[in-house]
């Protein structure tokens, strides 16, 4: 999304609120139902770089470690354009006059990084054709969970959250855009030996920073000096980032992203859930929790 457009996107919009629909029972934006066959027909490249993630996941955060890896710490190199358009998010089509990601993906040299949300049933195939490598990132799902109401009170394409109590509902019941964080994480999870798969916790991202972006520069064959590791870390950080009008979506418009409602980078933590969940709700979570994820040897960490 070039300014220009982003200037007429303002000027000619009040509201860009998208319609949903389902793809194989995935609540998914209509845009992008539309034009579903193109987007799972994607080429991919066999030097693309692809971040998964269910939403909310730490997706921003990662790209930029990834990118900040590539450009060897380079903080202008990796500011060179805002984080939605150096890395196109494959299965996300915008109004006109905004590009899509397939677009933007279509106009990049490589080696690209790309992003998506989908479910890895839904994935385009080309990616494990050519063995793309993938970096899946995953957050627990109760700071998932408030991270996402923020985000959809925010964003102004979404569909609004409702209250609290309401979103929590519609968040376990799986009827949130991109779907089922159970099962999106799950399914992750479970091809994570069968491709050039990197599974990283968000948790582990926070707790230990340095630690996962040398897990990062390893999983990508680079080698950086331990210069360039502190530089990707320093501009990496939570405060860099909200700093950065690269990285904090400052450049889109209110009509798309509301920061006065909240801002993209909220906190930025691990617990928060706490400020948000009643006992009850809490209690629930974990029965519903221990059902659906029974006999899956995935563990997330809630408190640091
Ligand atoms: P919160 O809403 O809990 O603050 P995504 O990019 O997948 O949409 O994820 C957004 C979440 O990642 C937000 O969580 C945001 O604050 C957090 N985040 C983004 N950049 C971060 C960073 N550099 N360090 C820690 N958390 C970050």
């Amino acid at each position: 999304m070039d300014p220009e457009s982003l200037e007429s996107l303002a000027n000619h919009m009040e509201k860009i609120q998208f319609a949903m629909g389902q793809v194989k029972g995935v609540p998914l934006p209509q845009d992008t139902c539309d034009v579903w066959d193109t987007i799972y027909g994607f080429q991919a490249r066999e030097d693309d770089i692809l971040v998964a993630t269910y939403p909310k996941a730490g997706t921003t955060w990662t790209q930029e470690i990834v990118d900040l890896i590539l450009q060897e710490g380079d903080a202008e190199k990796a500011s060179r354009a805002p984080c939605f358009v150096k890395v196109p998010f494959i299965d996300l089509i915008l109004p006109k006059p905004m590009k899509s990601g397939l677009e933007l993906a279509e106009e990049l040299k490589s080696p690209r990084l790309l992003k998506t949300h989908l479910p890895i049933e839904l994935l385009p195939p080309s990616f494990w054709e050519k063995n793309v490598k993938v970096v899946y990132v995953a957050r627990n799902a109760k700071d998932c969970m408030v991270s996402y109401f923020h985000f959809q009170r925010m964003n102004q394409g979404l569909p609004d959250p409702g209250s609290w109590n309401d979103y929590f509902s519609t968040f376990l019941a799986g009827q949130v855009p991109w779907g089922s964080w159970f099962d999106h994480v799950i399914g992750w999870w479970k091809a994570r030996d069968k491709h050039q798969i990197l599974f990283m916790f968000y948790e582990d991202m926070i707790e230990d920073p340095m630690r996962e972006i040398r897990k990062l520069v390893k999983f990508l064959g680079r080698d950086l000096s331990e210069e360039a590791l502190e530089k990707v870390k320093h501009h990496s950080s939570f405060q860099e980032m909200k700093a950065n009008p690269m990285t904090n979506f400052s450049t889109l418009p209110s009509v798309v992203f509301d920061q006065s409602v909240s801002p993209f980078l909220r906190k930025g933590t691990v617990g928060d859930w706490k400020n948000h969940f009643s006992v009850a709700q809490n209690i629930l979570f974990d029965e519903e929790y221990k059902k659906r994820m029974e006999g899956v040897d995935l563990t997330f960490r809630t408190e640091l």
